[in-house]
């Protein structure tokens, strides 16, 4: 993959921006299960890059996974670094994305993975599958829009539109000819490969007069169920099977996708986007194009704060628990976490305003009060060279250091703390992680990313988690196996993971702006005893800070 500069024009306006082989979005990547895949990156832009395979397992292979100054230096200009990984007991949707800055705007693609060859889907197989990445398009460049915000300490501006496979379609200016379009013959059944490449926003999706079968989320099957809308957050996937009407309809449809937002007072991209679904003419010899006198439904989409529907929606996910596809859901817990999330403040520097909550604080965001600091060198090689002296310490907190009504009046002290701090866990250790939203500066989901895990989502609620009476409510049984759960907005999800991959291990927010102000850490995994239960070495084209 080279990363390189393109031209590219949406909403009427031409400007240049990060592609990998000039592809906006990028391309797919296709594997199967069981695959190794060696990827040579190559960056020719003026910034420096890494990527991330999200989702991607990296058993022992950390040094892979691409988070800059996490588990890698950034690839510099003129350099190359090779990602070689092999994909393991995994099939479905996944993606890819630039893991630097705010550079994922516009680096990003699918990954889609078959099963192992002979292995049938535990569902009808599709007539074919269509790849829907959902994004953003900003007019600005990113970057400048990142800089600025974190300059003045406010909100950074938010984006243009939102996009279809890069096609914001015909309800933005200039935009119709920038339309994505399905094509379908009646009575065949597909399957979209949904992917919320987004950076900050949450969507919901709709299909006029259809319904969405969903089987599969962050490449894990799940038990299917119907619906008319989805809700899919930044940093998830999910494969749905669409059916099309028996007949030709003599008409079209539009496919939707516009925001969930909890965000009060505050400003969110409140506009839509809509692709087209569209039936072969019978009789006509092939795909005709679009025809614009049929009559074309749209679908009605939740109102942009809907909690409700998306509490209801994510109650329906659960693991499929067949002996095929079983559930290893940890029965026993070793280590029980608990961290707040959330936003905070951080004072303005002397002699200065800032555009903060107040003009004497800047905005900020911090898991357990810590605001994430990333080191100048990666973590991955600290811990793996013993050289973790000023770069990181060992201390992340368990358990929030000072204890609030969490969903109750914020403290009057909102400022959050600094600091570069792990949480090491020794091998194959079982883990249970509550994660409880919090009332500073306003409720507002979280949809948390663990990287080199997945892990079941085994309970979630509103207002302050109980300790005493909410695990006797946690399902064990077929929870959703995933790698990025919204955490509920003034509410909290309870996860379980085994940590039986070694290495250091990215947990972030995976709304770009909150991650930018430290909603981020780290865990340390320990290698194990034996041979087969280490990091392995780092690959001798690792790039150097
Ligand atoms: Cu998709 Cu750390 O990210």
């Amino acid at each position: 993959m080279q990363v390189q500069m393109a031209n590219v024009t949406r909403l009427c306006g031409t400007k240049g921006i990060v592609t990998v082989n000039g592809e906006y979005p990028g391309p797919a990547l296709l594997a199967r299960e069981g695959d190794r895949v060696v990827v040579r990156v190559t960056n020719r832009v003026a910034h420096n890059v890494t990527l991330h395979w999200h989702g991607i397992r990296q058993l022992r292979s950390g040094w892979a996974d691409g988070p800059a100054y996490v588990t890698q230096c950034p690839i510099q200009t003129g350099q190359s670094y090779v990602y070689d990984f092999t994909v393991t007991g995994q099939r479905g949707t996944l993606w890819w994305h630039a893991h630097i800055s705010w550079l994922r705007a516009t680096v990003y693609g699918a990954i889609v993975i078959l099963p192992k060859h002979g292995v049938p889907y535990p569902f009808p197989p599709p007539h074919e599958e269509v790849p829907v990445v959902l994004g953003e398009w900003w007019r600005a460049d990113t970057e400048a829009v990142v800089r600025q915000a974190l300059r003045t300490g406010g909100a950074p501006n938010i984006s243009d539109a939102f996009t279809i496979n890069g096609l914001p379609g015909p309800l933005y200016n200039c935009s119709a000819k920038d339309t994505f379009k399905l094509k379908v013959e009646p009575g065949k059944t597909y399957m979209l490969r949904l992917v919320n490449a987004a950076l900050n926003d949450e969507l919901f999706f709709s299909v006029a007069n259809h319904t969405l079968t969903v089987v599969e989320v962050d490449a894990v099957y799940v038990k299917p169920f119907t619906v008319k809308t989805l809700i899919i957050s930044p940093g998830q996937t999910t494969n749905v099977l669409l059916t099309a009407k028996p007949f030709y309809p003599k008409a079209n449809f539009y496919m939707l996708a516009a925001p969930y937002s909890t965000i009060r007072p505050g400003t969110f991209d409140n506009t839509t986007v809509a692709g087209i679904l569209e039936y072969q003419k019978p009789g006509s010899p092939s795909m005709s194009s679009f025809d614009k006198d049929l009559p074309l439904f749209k679908p009605v989409l939740p109102r942009f704060n809907d909690t409700g529907f998306v509490t209801n929606f994510t109650s329906k996910l659960r693991s499929l628990a067949t002996p095929q596809y079983p559930a290893a859901v940890p029965r026993s817990v070793d280590k029980r976490f608990f961290f707040t999330v959330g936003l905070g403040t951080l004072p303005c520097p002397a002699n200065t305003t800032c555009q903060g909550p107040t003009n004497k604080t800047q905005f900020a965001a911090a898991m357990n009060n810590v605001s994430l600091v990333l080191p100048s060198t990666a973590l991955l090689q600290s811990h793996f060279t013993g050289v973790s002296r000023g770069v990181y310490g060992s201390n992340f907190p368990v358990t929030p250091l000072l204890k609030f009504n969490y969903t109750g009046a914020p403290p009057n002290n909102t400022n959050v703390a600094k600091g570069t701090k792990l949480l090491v866990l020794p091998f194959n250790a079982s883990v249970e992680l509550v994660m409880q939203d919090t009332s500073i500066l306003g409720f507002e989901s979280h949809p948390l990313h663990l990287h080199g895990f997945n892990f079941f989502v085994v309970g979630q609620g509103f207002g302050n988690y109980d300790a005493v009476n909410d695990p006797a409510k946690f399902n064990l049984v077929d929870p959703v196996e995933r790698n990025t759960v919204g955490v509920p907005a003034g509410g909290w999800v309870a996860i379980r993971f085994l940590a039986d991959n070694p290495g250091v291990w990215f947990m972030h927010c995976h709304l770009e702006v909150h991650t930018t102000w430290g909603l981020r850490m780290a865990w340390l995994v320990l290698d194990g005893s034996l041979p087969n239960q280490k990091l392995l070495p780092p690959p001798a084209d690792l790039p150097k800070c």
